[in-house]
């Protein structure tokens, strides 16, 4: 079993490391919910540099890290509050927090970005979203919402609905889906289909079939799982684009119905107009609970990293 140094992508983990780093998040459940204390990362300093807002991902890495005993520096917009604005490059900007902190995390509007901070890092990088590119930490935290609620992966549909052109997330959970015997219906209308190169290279591993369709209420009479995300309005260089993407699907309650079965709702998050707050109560929606897992699966990968767990 490999030591994790940097987190910037699912590609190069087996479906046993996967399944390793999901067994070690929910041991730190009681801690996540603070019903337990921890020291374990005690002494340890988590940076984070976001360049793109975040709720989700900064918010859980940071209370990853407190709850873990650890502390936290933070950079928020970081493109205006850091030396970013007066021109610093990434790799200056990681060369002087590794100074301040034991690792990091980056958020970046550049494909590769986290790439770049872990070749000039000595701490270990975690990549918050690269782009359009991944969101590694996404993609395993939403297969351990799959594995928590369904007991299993292997075996299902999952339809991944929206733009899946544009949408980091989406690519990390293909990546993490890759290794399992499943079967993943991408529905979107054709502008907003999943780049050729990402899905031949999930469709290699020769375990998950993939297929593309813009019937949405078929996908869903088919699905066990639905994933659903935005439209990812910050992506559109035009922005006559984006009003023209926006609002080409969106699911309610009475569609789910329709289905006749019963599917799994996840969204990474935020949401926007794409799926109806009427599907808050419905028996699937588990979008927050989803979010809660992002503590867990943040604390494993810290406390790896930081040389405090070990994969099996
Ligand atoms: N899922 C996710 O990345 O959410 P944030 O943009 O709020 O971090």
């Amino acid at each position: 079993m490999k030591t994790i140094h940097d987190f910037i992508s699912l590609k190069p983990f087996s479906r046993e490391e996967l399944e390793a780093i999901m067994d070690l998040a929910e041991t730190f459940e009681d801690i996540a919910r603070g019903k337990k204390q921890s020291n374990l990362l005690a002494g340890k300093v988590l940076a984070t540099l976001f360049y793109e807002p975040s709720t989700r991902t900064r918010l859980s890495f940071e209370t990853a890290m407190l709850r873990l005993g650890g502390q936290v520096l933070s950079t928020v917009d970081a493109f205006r509050t850091s030396s970013a604005w007066k021109g610093e490059s990434i790799a200056d900007t990681v060369r002087t927090v590794q100074n301040y902190a034991d690792a990091i995390v980056i958020r970046h509007p550049e494909r590769g970005a986290a790439e770049v901070a872990a070749k000039y890092a000595d701490v270990p990088v975690f990549n918050g979203g690269d782009d359009a590119n991944e969101h590694p930490t996404q993609g395993i935290l939403d297969l351990l919402t799959i594995r928590r609620e369904r007991g299993t992966i292997d075996g299902l549909t999952i339809a991944m609905i929206g733009d899946n052109k544009h949408c980091r997330s989406n690519y990390s959970v293909a990546d993490a889906l890759a290794h399992y015997n499943a079967r993943l219906i991408l529905v979107n209308p054709p502008e907003l289909s999943m780049r050729p190169e990402a899905v031949e290279l999930v469709r290699s591993k020769g375990h998950l079939t993939v297929e593309e369709t813009s019937d949405l209420p078929a996908a869903l009479k088919q699905a066990d799982v639905m994933y659903i995300v935005r439209v990812q309005k910050e992506r559109y260089a035009d922005p006559a684009e984006y009003e023209r993407a926006k609002g080409l699907y969106k699911v309610d309650r009475a569609m789910l119905e329709a289905a006749g079965r019963p599917i799994t709702v996840l969204h990474p998050m935020p949401r926007v107009d794409e799926l109806a707050e009427d599907v808050d109560d419905y028996p699937g929606a588990c979008y927050f609970r989803e979010s809660f897992n992002g503590v867990l699966i943040r604390m494993a990968l810290l406390s790896l990293v930081l040389g405090k767990a070990q994969l099996p």
